[in-house]
């Protein structure tokens, strides 16, 4: 199959009008089993924490959030507090929260520019490249090698214009082998290019409560009724690289409110291949696994809204983070009311909506008697990320985990599926 990028949007494309010209879909062999206690077992979560959040890339977020050398930003992935920078080359680099003396944060602040951080309990500053600067009263403190004593650093890689890490200063774990090329098709994006307009952030239940949303159109007509419309689609077809899955609807209503989000292919639908445009084609939901989602929206100009969900430090915790970015920044203060009313409706749509009925699940789970909860044949894309969440937590060895990845294919159409139910 071919790898080209640009060739493969257009094979799904094509591939997603033809389930809709055939008014057919593609299913889940058999309806899965998922047991409740997956959402509500601390220990299960604990191991979440150490052996998906401690070994795989996640979406920090997107490279223009930090655009200017000297951005910074801040923020807890479960138990870790990290800085992500760039620094005065323009480097990306993640690092710890925790200064080498006595462990406190160096900074508390989300985000802003700096040229150094200063530790606010007794002084000891970092360069933005985590170098340690200075030993406040050096003469007084006593010997100790500085070149040591930067800040505890993790891998990161920035590419597509989105920035991904691994949050484990210890890792030995490359980032590109669990990318599976997903990071070619959303350069097609070139969001290396996009600005950022702004960012919201709501707490929320177990992380994989609040992620499940993204991965399944079969509520939106239902729960986003009254948002979205009860004429919305309720079908996906999806396309995975490894873990992380594309999805599109083959419904081909023209017009539809959730045209660009939902990726409905109707704009090209009627056109020749030769004149189907980039924008249509990257049309629908884009997720990363393991928590970050990407949607297309159009209020005030071409934007996209990037939900990463990060674990809590308990099970039944999560935060999301919103990051808006447009194509371009609108000009007009008619436009930037346009985006922001339309980023505000979609805050709307995830808080109220999403994460309303995912912390009404996750408050009678663990009481409701029930055992296993059910995935339908249609909820395809859930039933991928549960298992791949167990084979991930299941690896021991770093060696298993990326066999793991290394035997995922990827397969226009057919998810693969990691392992059997
Ligand atoms: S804890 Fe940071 S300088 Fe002492
Ligand atoms: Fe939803």
């Amino acid at each position: 199959m071919t790898r080209d990028p640009i060739e493969l949007l257009k094979a799904i494309a094509r591939h997603t009008i033809g389930h809709g010209q055939s008014n057919t879909m593609e299913y889940a062999e058999d309806v899965m089993k998922l047991p409740a206690s997956t959402y509500y077992d601390q220990d299960l979560f604990d191991l979440e924490l150490h052996n998906i959040f401690g070994r795989l890339p996640i979406v920090l977020g997107p490279s223009c959030e930090i655009a200017a050398n000297g951005d910074f930003k801040t923020m807890k992935v479960g138990k870790a507090s990290i800085i992500v920078t760039r620094d005065k080359a323009g480097k990306v680099h993640g690092f710890m929260n925790a200064c080498r003396h006595r462990g406190v944060k160096v900074t508390d602040k989300p985000c802003g520019n700096a040229s150094r951080f200063t530790c606010p309990f007794h002084g000891w500053s970092y360069g933005t490249d985590g170098k340690l600067l200075s030993i406040a009263a050096r003469e007084d403190f006593g010997e100790v090698d500085k070149s040591l004593l930067g800040l505890r650093e993790f891998p990161v890689l920035e590419k597509a214009g989105l920035i991904w890490g691994i949050v484990n200063p210890d890792t030995k774990l490359p980032i590109e082998p669990f990318l599976k090329g997903y990071d070619d098709v959303l350069a097609s994006f070139g969001f290396d290019k996009w600005s950022f307009f702004s960012k919201r952030s709501f707490k929320g239940p177990n992380w994989k409560l609040s992620y499940d949303g993204y991965l399944e159109y079969y509520h939106v007509p239902v729960l986003h009724g009254r948002t979205f419309g009860t004429d919305t689609t309720n079908r996906g077809i999806y396309y995975t690289w490894g873990p992380h899955q594309h999805i599109k609807t083959p419904d081909l209503t023209p017009g539809h409110v959730a045209t660009e989000t939902l990726g409905y292919m109707t704009d090209i639908v009627d056109k020749a291949e030769s004149e189907w445009d980039l924008e249509t084609l990257s049309y629908g939901v884009w997720t990363v696994f393991p928590c970050t989602s990407i949607a297309s929206f159009g209020g005030g100009g071409r934007g996209a809204l990037i939900s990463q969900v990060l674990p809590g430090e308990k099970v039944g915790e999560s935060t999301t983070f919103q990051y808006y970015i447009m194509e371009k920044l609108p000009e007009t203060e008619a436009l930037t009311d346009e985006a922001e009313a339309q980023f505000a409706w979609v805050q709307g749509v995830v808080e109220g909506e999403d994460i309303a009925m995912a912390n009404a699940a996750q408050d009678t789970l663990a009481g409701s008697g029930i055992d296993y909860l059910l995935l339908g044949r249609n909820e395809l894309g859930n039933q991928n990320f549960h298992r791949w969440c167990k084979d991930v937590v299941e690896a021991e060895t770093d060696k298993d985990l990326l066999r793991l990845y290394d035997n995922a294919e990827i397969e226009l159409g057919v998810p693969k599926v990691a392992t059997a139910a």
